[in-house]
């Protein structure tokens, strides 16, 4: 039986529960000191101060535990939940520096859109790539993401539109997610951009998104989430809607990509749908800050993003202070926002977000588990609940914002066995 057992972490610190924490519930994260987790079978078992997990292994000291339980040591490391990063596009061909700098000098990310950049110019190199390239340069990334204590994440297709291409995005991340340590939940995002071929019949392409390509990715099980871009130059509202209603009806799960550059309301159209994440928000409304806080829906924000268009960050305190429940998520992609740094992002997020760290612990843990739909198996460090954990450097989680923007995740266990452990300089 697979078994093992962390032992006297510096500090356990978690979350609790299983549900989307809001408003102030973000705070309420617990502290163990000298504290033990042990896992049979990639399940917590049980955790608490390092005697009472001897003693529940009937042991009185390290040495009397049993000859088949593999010991990891803790010492001088604080523990925290796996990290989930729940909105990221991580496969897709080719890259978008030109375009980058394009930015940098003053044209917006819409006008590169308009001139057939952007989106279109990543779906012609995506188009381009053979599933097994995609899955190569996805399985990098993967380990990057793993060295920072990412174990569970979110992919999105929509860099490929056509049927095709969209199940060669969505094929490549279903084999990475069988034989990569970090489990990949997948989202059919077709509705990211109008394609070249349907240039001038936008009502065509919802269309055949709903009747041919949604129905093969829904057969083909490829996805177990929708998203929609909700934007100018992309979906509008009822797009959007009519979108959302046919995929819920088909069985997804819903996301949505909304009131990122101009506000549509599409953060209310999440609650009024029931969608796990309503995702970007940096132009959300009162209104739409309402809507979230009386919902189930959990309001993802995503400040690299903000940060590389250069554009305010959504309004993460004040959404607190509404009573919403917010996650954090990186948006890695080519375009808009080509980092996956959750160092940095945590910096943000507490430097010029005003959340607080037990707040953004909370959103990229238990909340972001919430917002793929499983807060009741990962986001927490409790019994029952998945052994996905992570060793930092430092005897104290603080250190996550005090060494700032630096990557201080030595250990990653994932199910329940070690996946990653930092080399040692
Ligand atoms: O979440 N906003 C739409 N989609 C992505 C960007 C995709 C791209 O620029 O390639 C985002 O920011
Ligand atoms: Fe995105």
């Amino acid at each position: 039986m697979n078994k093992l057992l962390l032992y006297n972490c510096s500090q356990i610190v978690t979350p609790k529960g299983s549900h989307i924490k809001k408003g102030k519930e973000m705070d309420e994260i617990e502290v163990l000191q000298n504290a033990s987790i042990y896992m049979e079978q990639g399940t917590i078992v049980f955790l608490g101060p390092n005697e009472e997990v001897l003693q529940r292994l009937g042991a009185d000291s390290l040495a009397q535990i049993p000859g088949d339980i593999p010991v990891i040591d803790g010492a001088g490391r604080a523990a925290l939940p796996g990290f989930v990063d729940s909105h990221t596009h991580f496969i897709f061909g080719g890259y978008r520096e030109v375009e980058f700098m394009e930015r940098l000098s003053g044209v917006s990310y819409l006008d590169i859109m308009r001139k057939g950049g952007g989106i279109q110019s990543t779906v012609n190199a995506t188009r381009s790539y053979g599933e097994d390239q995609l899955a190569a340069d996805g399985r990098n990334r993967l380990n990057d993401m793993l060295s920072q204590g990412v174990t569970t994440v979110e992919g999105k297709s929509g860099y490929g539109l056509d049927l095709e291409c969209e199940q060669k995005q969505l094929r490549a991340m279903k084999r990475l997610n069988e034989t990569h340590p970090i489990e990949i939940v997948s989202t059919y995002l077709g509705a990211h951009a109008v394609p070249l071929e349907y240039k001038d019949d936008p009502a065509g392409y919802v269309r055949y998104m709903a009747d041919v390509v949604m129905p093969r990715i829904k057969e083909e099980n490829l996805a177990e989430f929708c998203d929609v871009f909700c934007e100018e130059e992309a979906f509008d509202i009822e797009q959007s809607r009519s979108l959302l209603t046919k995929a819920k009806h088909m069985g997804f799960e819903l996301k949505i990509h909304a009131d990122e550059i101009y506000n549509l309301e599409g953060g209310a159209l999440a609650a009024e749908l029931g969608a796990a994440s309503a995702d970007h928000l940096l132009m959300i409304s009162e209104q739409s800050i309402q809507a979230l806080a009386e919902s189930e829906t959990v309001a993802t924000v995503l400040p690299c993003t903000a940060f590389c268009l250069n554009k305010p960050f959504a309004p993460a305190k004040k959404m607190i202070e509404s009573g919403c429940g917010i996650a954090l998520a990186t948006d890695f992609n080519p375009g808009s926002c080509f980092t996956n740094s959750i160092p940095l992002m945590l910096s943000l997020a507490v430097l010029k977000m005003g959340m607080t760290l037990p707040q953004a612990i909370t959103a990229l843990t238990i909340n972001g588990a919430c917002a793929l739909k499983r807060g009741d198996k990962i986001g927490t460090l409790e019994a029952g609940k998945q052994g996905d954990v992570v060793l930092l450097d430092y005897p104290d989680y603080r250190f996550l914002i005090y060494h700032t923007a630096k990557n201080i995740v030595h250990t990653v266990i994932k199910n329940g066995q070690l996946v990653y452990k930092k080399e040692e300089s």
